[in-house]
């Protein structure tokens, strides 16, 4: 139970007190926890142009986060500072199993980062604002198995619904991985890295329920002109770039 003292207390402090980045129109209000994004980027993207901070970047879609959201889609988080002690991340025993699937699904590849600290943060700065989740008797060992179930067996689907080293307009992007689960996903874009003109694609999020066990429409709010908004819509092409 050790793990209850170290992460309990920041939990009970943060549960009440969830504050908004003040945002263009002045302050957002953030709501009670609903769902979840499901958060899978594409390294290659993120990579590209500095190889030199990334280790094994495959084309594979993997893990980012598994972030708390209201029902708009206004991610829950605290503020975290930047990776400062990993060490202490300890998971009990019979985490080994979990920590080899995490390893394969949500890998650090920047250099400057391991997994675990990598695990840290997201737990940190999200994980651990579900109150109602820890209240219950969650731990941390719980997100993520459920965040690895959620990828297991959808992950080559996911990695392989688009060729790389391509482009494809928007609305093709939204076709391929829309399949996969059958419900509205959203898609984010670099923001300064355009080649021939186009955006690439980072990342995929998909909604999850509030119990992270199935699949949702992003619906809320908040997520409806995401992919808009990052990506552009229709013909709009955007880079889905491969590792070479
Ligand atoms: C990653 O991609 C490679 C090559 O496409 C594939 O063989 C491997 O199974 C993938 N790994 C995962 C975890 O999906
Ligand atoms: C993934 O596939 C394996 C093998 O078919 C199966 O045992 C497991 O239950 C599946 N996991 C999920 C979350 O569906
Ligand atoms: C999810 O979105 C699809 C496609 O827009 C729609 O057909 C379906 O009814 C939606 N499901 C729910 C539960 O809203």
């Amino acid at each position: 139970m050790k793990y209850v003292s170290a992460f309990l207390l920041p939990v009970l402090l943060y549960s009440l007190t969830y504050i908004a980045p003040p945002g263009k129109k002045g302050k957002v209000e953030i709501g009670e926890f609903d769902h979840f994004w499901f958060a899978l980027q594409w390294p290659p993207s993120l990579c590209e142009g500095k190889r030199d901070s990334c280790k094994d970047v495959k084309p594979n879609f993997t893990i980012h986060g598994l972030w708390p959201t209201d029902v708009q889609g206004n991610t829950l988080k605290k503020r975290v500072l930047p990776v400062a002690d990993c060490l202490s991340f300890h998971f009990d025993d019979d985490m080994s199993p979990l920590v080899e699937d995490l390893n394969k699904y949500w890998p650090s590849f920047l250099i400057a980062n391991t997994n675990k600290c990598f695990w840290k943060h997201e737990w940190d700065k999200h994980g651990s604002t579900i109150s109602k989740w820890i209240e219950n008797g969650h731990t941390p060992e719980d997100y993520f198995k459920k965040a690895v179930k959620l990828i297991e067996n959808r992950s080559t689907k996911i990695s392989t619904a688009l060729e790389p080293d391509n482009s494809y307009p928007v609305s093709e992007f939204i076709e391929a991985m829309t399949k996969i689960t059958g419900k509205e996903i959203m898609l984010q874009c670099t923001e300064n890295k355009l080649i021939d003109n186009m955006k690439a694609l980072i990342e995929v999020r998909l909604c999850v329920n509030s119990d992270a066990t199935e699949f949702i429409n992003c619906s809320g709010e908040k997520e409806k002109p995401e992919t808009e908004k990052s990506c552009g819509q229709g013909t709009i092409e955007i880079r889905f770039p491969g590792v070479s």
